[in-house]
């Protein structure tokens, strides 16, 4: 029987909504907001991104040439790629970058010229005497950076030569050359370009630790012997939290020896999904590495591992993580953007959302006991790929059994988090949840928050 507490069919239509925390712009930065490149430049840096040669068009063009002050070829310059078949050259996709970035008024991070990775498989796969291998190298040096005299900016010559205890990695150049590859590259390098700045490259050396104080110690006896050692790049590949501590003092103790410090290859990688709690904690995590780099006058460049969770190598590396850049996949800037931007004395307000995700929170039948109820989530200009919704019954209200969520009841509150497969809410999109609950007296309709 209904009772003549059952609410009107006005009041069951009635929807309650709530924006969530979840906004998005629409695939650029806000317009109001500087262009990176401007801020960094207003405080003497540069600001950079690691780029795709073939994706330079549409979105991704306009986003990397209006936001960006240099470019690092991720892939383009490396041995394998330009040199596939001995004495057989590709330049197309570094050609293409350098053009780029010259009709944009870009630097050019030259990347990598020494490795142990990406390297032709005629080279990898040869038996070389040293003296063959010498010259191979000093060939290769003289060759590439031969080609770009006068358009790279900065060299990363030597790339990764460290392990994690600050001995010298073994590979195919310490093996075959010994410790005085490096002093050669960087010499060899000097020769063929002499403007170029050229740097030694490595990973987890960001914070004062046993690589870095390697690192430090063979710049310092690079620059006692007189080798053309001009600047240290810290990669900055980081997981969520955890900043070094000991970054800028770390940046600091470079720059006393003498040299230019780079940021070369910031992100900052999460367990997959990402929710808004990790998204602020990667915007700080930014904008402290961004901070600490600004507040060194020799720490000079910071560029990012890709601008966009399109185009980074996090996720087919580190299975389950993932959403490691400033933009998005679908190209809207996230916290980390703002984070960069106010660290370089950019708006430190969040600009409103020009998309939102909200949830409507509707009773659909009641009796005399009981009701059931629904939530629909729906984004329009943005997207989410999970969720919780939240709310507080106002009178007493008990929910017996939910689907297409968990849901959990702690007093009045309730919080609804998405099944394992609906939590992805994409722009344009909507889904939604049902429950049964108790009630008694009055059966008032909450207000919803997502968070
Ligand atoms: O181009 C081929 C494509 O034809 C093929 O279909 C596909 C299948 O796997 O592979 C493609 O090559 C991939 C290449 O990136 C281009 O996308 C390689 O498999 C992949 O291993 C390679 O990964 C690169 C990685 O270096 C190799 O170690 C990443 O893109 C690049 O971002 C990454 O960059 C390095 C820096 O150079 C040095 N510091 C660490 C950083 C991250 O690993």
């Amino acid at each position: 029987m209904r009772s003549s507490r059952t609410p009107s069919r006005a009041c069951l239509a009635a929807l309650v909504t709530a924006v969530g925390l979840f906004a998005a712009g629409t695939g650029t930065a806000h317009a109001a907001d500087t262009p990176l490149r401007d801020l960094a430049a207003a405080k003497g840096k540069v600001i950079g991104t690691a780029v795709t040669g073939s994706k330079l068009t549409g979105t991704y063009g306009d986003i990397a040439g209006a936001q960006f002050s240099s470019l690092t070829p991720g892939n383009a310059m490396k041995w394998g790629t330009v040199e596939p078949t001995q004495g057989s050259f590709n330049w197309s996709e570094a050609d293409q970058i350098v053009a780029f970035a010259q009709a944009h008024n870009q630097q050019v991070r030259g990347h990598t010229l020494v490795w142990h990775s990406q390297n032709p498989s005629w080279l990898t796969n040869g038996s070389w005497t040293s003296a063959q291998l010498g010259s191979l190298l000093q060939n290769h040096i003289s060759t590439e950076v031969g080609r770009y005299k006068g358009k790279i900016a900065a060299w990363d010559v030597v790339n990764e030569p460290f392990n994690e205890d600050g001995t010298y990695r073994s590979t195919l150049w310490y093996n075959g050359l010994g410790s005085g590859y490096v002093a050669s590259a960087l010499t060899w390098a000097h020769a063929a370009d002499p403007d170029a700045k050229l740097y030694i490259n490595d990973y987890n050396v960001e914070g004062v630790n046993a690589k870095s104080t390697a690192l430090y110690n063979l710049v310092k006896s690079l620059k006692q012997q007189g080798v053309p050692i001009d600047g240290v790049g810290l990669q900055a590949h980081l997981i969520l939290g955890q900043v070094p501590a000991t970054l800028q003092q770390n940046i600091q103790r470079f720059a006393d020896l003498g040299v230019d410090v780079a940021i070369t290859e910031l992100d900052v990688r999460m367990a997959l999904p990402a929710d808004s709690t990790k998204l602020a904690q990667q915007a700080a995590d930014f904008k402290s590495v961004v901070a600490a780099c600004a507040a060194v006058a020799r720490c000079v460049n910071v560029t990012v591992w890709g601008f966009t969770d399109s185009d980074s190598w996090v996720p087919s590396t580190f299975p389950g993580y993932g959403a490691a850049t400033p933009y998005d996949e679908n190209y809207a800037p996230k916290p980390a953007y703002h984070g960069i931007a106010e660290a370089l004395g950019g708006s430190t307000t969040t600009p409103p959302p020009t998309g939102a995700c909200t949830a409507a929170y509707s009773v659909t039948s009641q009796w005399n006991t009981g009701f059931t109820g629904q939530v629909t989530i729906s984004c329009s200009g943005a997207s989410l790929s999970s969720w919780k919704a939240n709310w507080t019954f106002g009178a007493g209200q008990q929910i017996t059994q939910a689907w297409n969520a968990t849901c959990a009841q702690s007093g009045a509150a309730v919080s609804c988090a998405n099944a394992s497969y609906n939590g992805s809410v994409p722009d344009g999109g909507s889904v939604t949840f049902g429950f049964n609950a108790s009630w008694s007296g009055s059966n008032p309709l909450p207000t919803v928050t997502l968070g």
